[in-house]
């Protein structure tokens, strides 16, 4: 991978035709803030590393990607933003890559999790940035688990690469490329990401094992509102909305 062959074969009209390439870098995301500087950032700038050393993960954790194995990369796009919740739009996107052109039957975890039955194979990390010109810029980050053959013991239950689904392995580049587009073409004004979401989950209408400020209990996942919040039946059978996994677990079992 490099800038020039990232851009060559690119099919998107506007994503990605700012590109940067890096061999390593701390994380995509923070990489695609500091390139701000005096600068207010691009529309569509794409940040792609071959291997990150502190990549980001959700809630402050570690986004295990210390490797040339997978696709890791960061999106900028720039306020009025046209899809809300702007977080579910990478997923969806992606989940119908996998399904329309990979044969893999990836599905949705709330809030941003890429699955392959209960294994994660993807995941977005969104952030905001103040530009120099008081506007906001939104990162969009991405890690999708490319030609793994393994992992580290701590991810080894549930993560899974696209290498391990399908035995074969791929190429980043040509990915990338297809996932930009399946991006562009959903980033449109008039779409209703969440409805897209919706119909690329198994949430809804399952029990769903949950651990919220510490304390583990199952629910019933009722559905995801307009502004993408989830919607659960509570073990004490009240009707509760959640409107951010920071303080709630979402474990890897689905009830029947
Ligand atoms: C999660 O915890 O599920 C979110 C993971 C997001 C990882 C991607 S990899 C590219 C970008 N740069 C980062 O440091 N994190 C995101």
């Amino acid at each position: 991978m490099n800038e020039r062959s990232l851009r060559d074969g690119l099919a998107t009209t506007w994503l990605g035709r700012t590109m940067f390439y890096a061999d390593s870098v701390d994380s995509t995301n923070l990489w695609a803030a500091r390139s701000s500087g005096t600068n207010p950032q691009v529309e569509g700038a794409v940040f792609v590393a071959a291997r990150q050393t502190r990549g980001r993960g959700s809630g402050g954790s570690r986004w295990y990607s210390d490797d040339t194995d997978g696709l890791w990369f960061s999106i900028v796009l720039r306020e009025p933003v046209r899809v809300q919740p702007l977080s579910f739009l990478p997923g969806v996107a992606l989940v119908d890559l996998l399904r329309q052109e990979i044969g893999v039957d990836a599905h949705l975890k709330w809030p941003n999790d890429v699955l392959v039955g209960d294994r994660k194979l993807a995941g977005i990390l969104v952030e905001s940035q103040q530009q120099s010109d008081a506007s906001t810029a939104w990162i969009v980050g991405i890690g999708l688990n490319v030609n793994q053959v393994a992992f580290p013991p701590e991810l080894a239950d549930t993560a899974v690469s696209l290498r391990l689904l399908t035995g074969r392995p791929f190429r980043r580049q040509s990915l990338l490329q297809r996932l930009l587009q399946q991006i562009e073409r959903i980033y449109r004004t008039d779409v209703d990401v969440v409805q897209l979401w919706r119909t690329r989950t198994r949430m809804i209408g399952a029990r769903v094992r949950a651990t919220r400020r510490g304390v583990p209990s199952w629910v019933h996942v009722v559905g995801v509102n307009d502004a993408g919040h989830l919607q659960v039946i509570a073990a004490d059978g009240s009707q509760q909305t959640w409107v951010s996994s920071t303080d709630l677990d979402l474990g890897r079992e689905f009830g029947e």
